[in-house]
Order: C-alpha cells, then structure tokens, then sequence
C-alpha cells in the first residue's frame, strides 16, 4: 500500500523503531493536549536521514562539501536547523508563507540551538518571489510542497527562479511519490505509539490531476485531531517533472529511486520495474 507522506522508507523505518523505543506507557497525548508540529516532525520528518541523503546526493557529483543551503516550503526549518549542526561553517535559508508555523520553528527548532541560530536566515514569503542574486549549493524542497504550483507556467517560473539561485554545479532537490495508489481516495493509518498518523487522500481528479490529501491525528483515548493539515496539490507525473526542469535550463536530472530490491537504498536509475506505490528523488543539477 502507498505510503505517501512518508519521503524515505528508511526513514520511516527508523522512525518506527525510534518511537517504539521512546513509548511512554503512563502519561498519554490526546487532541486536547498534542501540538500538531510536534506530531508532523515525528511522523512526517527525519532530518537526520534526510541531511546524509543530500549529502549522498551531493558526493554523486562533487567532491567537496555543500555549504549553503535553502529549504523552500520550510515549514517549521527542522531541516535547516539539522543543516547547520552537521557541518561547521554551514548556513541555511528557509522559505515559508505561514508566519506561525515560521514562528513555531523559530521558538523550538530555531532558538534551542544558541551560537548556530545565527547561521539561519528565515523569510516569510512566497517561494516565488525569493531572491536570485545568494547562491546557494543546494536548494530542496520537500514533502511534495511544490505541488502547490498547479499550472505548468507557475512550475516552470518557480523552477527557473531556483536554477537562478544556484551556483554552477549546483543541485535542487526534490521528492515526488506516484504510482496507480496514488491515484485512489484511500486512508492509511501509521502507528506512531502514542498516536496514529493518518494520511487521507481525499479526492483525486483523473483529468486534472488535482488532488486534496489530509493529515488526521487519532489518539489511544479515541479523541481525534482530524484535517490536522490539508493539502490542495496537483499530482505531477515524473516525465512531466522531468520536462520542466529541462526547460528550466537544468543541465542534468538524476532521478534517485528505490528499486525495491530488498536494500531499502535509492539510487541513481534510468529506468525501474512498475510499482504500485513509490516515492523517488529528482536531482536537478545547474
Ligand atoms: C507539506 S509542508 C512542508 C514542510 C516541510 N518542508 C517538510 O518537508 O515537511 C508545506 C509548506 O509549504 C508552505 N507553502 C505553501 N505554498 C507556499 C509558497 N508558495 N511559498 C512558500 N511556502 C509555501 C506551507 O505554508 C507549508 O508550511
């Protein structure tokens, strides 16, 4: 079955394993007392996972570190705070529109981490509207955030906006999930051990690709955190992906999939058996 808000199966994997071991069997969380922000980082998140795999990404080209990165869609920054903690000398920029999820980020990811919070520049704003004359080495967006841009036109422009932004050799990085399961209204409950994560896809179109999927939260004492965060997306298709970014003017996409094969690792891959659920990686190098 699909897993679709899930970006790495080793990171969900681990995730998993992690939140076993962590299970508290007194004091439990319910809708009346969980933070929505909280329960997306845990469920949703692994910064960790996802910081060794840029840099995976990064070592298949360059020889040397990446040093300045920018989320776009940032959310709460987790990413940009792992970012600056891993290497010394790293900076971020993060993108978001939503001021108290910004602001959510800054009181627990962004301030706990005293000297290096300097490093993290975080702009509320349009990811189209962001500034081209910084480079940066890497420029991710993650968690399918870019599916907002439902017009091809507005993805084109948002694509070219990144490569301007990014030094030469650079990479944009981006995941993306499909197969036929991502096409069928369905719900997917995830035990997280105090709490299942939900994920909904509500509706999908099969002509415009247009999209609604939910995060709901349930609770062991039956109280619920339903519509938690929406999402109104359109379902982009990896060849149609692939011919944007082209367009765009980047000069090389590796698509990085995990083939299934019993390793649970992504790769570099030309082409791949047929699945019915995936999610998969697009490097976009300047
Ligand atoms: C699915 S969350 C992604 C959070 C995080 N990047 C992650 O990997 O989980 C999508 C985020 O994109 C933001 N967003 C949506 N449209 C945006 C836009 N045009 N420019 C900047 N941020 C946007 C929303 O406010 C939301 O925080």
């Amino acid at each position: 079955m699909l897993q679709a808000h899930m970006a790495r199966k080793t990171r969900k994997n681990q995730k998993k394993k992690s939140n076993r071991q962590k299970r508290k069997p007194v004091v439990s969380i319910t809708a009346a007392t969980a933070d929505k922000h909280v329960l997306y980082q845990q469920s949703v998140q692994d910064a960790d996972v996802t910081q060794e795999f840029v840099d995976e990404i990064w070592a298949s080209h360059r020889e040397d570190k990446a040093m300045r990165m920018r989320e776009d869609f940032c959310g709460t920054a987790l990413f940009c705070a792992k970012w600056v903690q891993s290497e010394p000398g790293r900076t971020a920029v993060g993108i978001d529109l939503d001021r108290e999820t910004l602001d959510w980020g800054i009181e627990h990811n962004i301030n706990p981490l005293s000297a290096d919070a300097k490093k993290i520049s975080l702009l509320c704003q349009d990811v189209l509207d962001a500034d081209v004359s910084s480079k940066f080495d890497v420029i991710v967006a993650f968690n399918f955030s870019y599916w907002v841009f439902k017009e091809r036109q507005t993805l084109l422009q948002y694509f070219k906006r990144v490569r301007e932004a990014l030094d030469e050799n650079s990479v944009f990085i981006m995941d993306m999930h499909g197969g036929p399961d991502a096409q069928f209204e369905m719900e997917e409950p995830t035990d997280m051990g105090e709490f299942d994560y939900v994920w909904e896809q509500a509706e999908f179109c099969p002509i415009t690709h247009n999209t609604v999927c939910h995060i709901h939260f349930h609770f062991r004492d039956g109280s619920k955190l339903n519509k938690a965060f929406t999402y109104e997306w359109r379902l982009w298709t990896m060849p149609e992906l692939r011919d944007i970014l082209m367009e765009a003017g980047f000069s090389r996409i590796d698509t990085w999939f995990d083939e299934d094969d019993g390793t649970d690792e992504y790769a570099i891959c030309e082409t791949t058996a047929n699945m019915e659920a995936w999610v998969a990686y697009l490097a976009a190098w300047k």
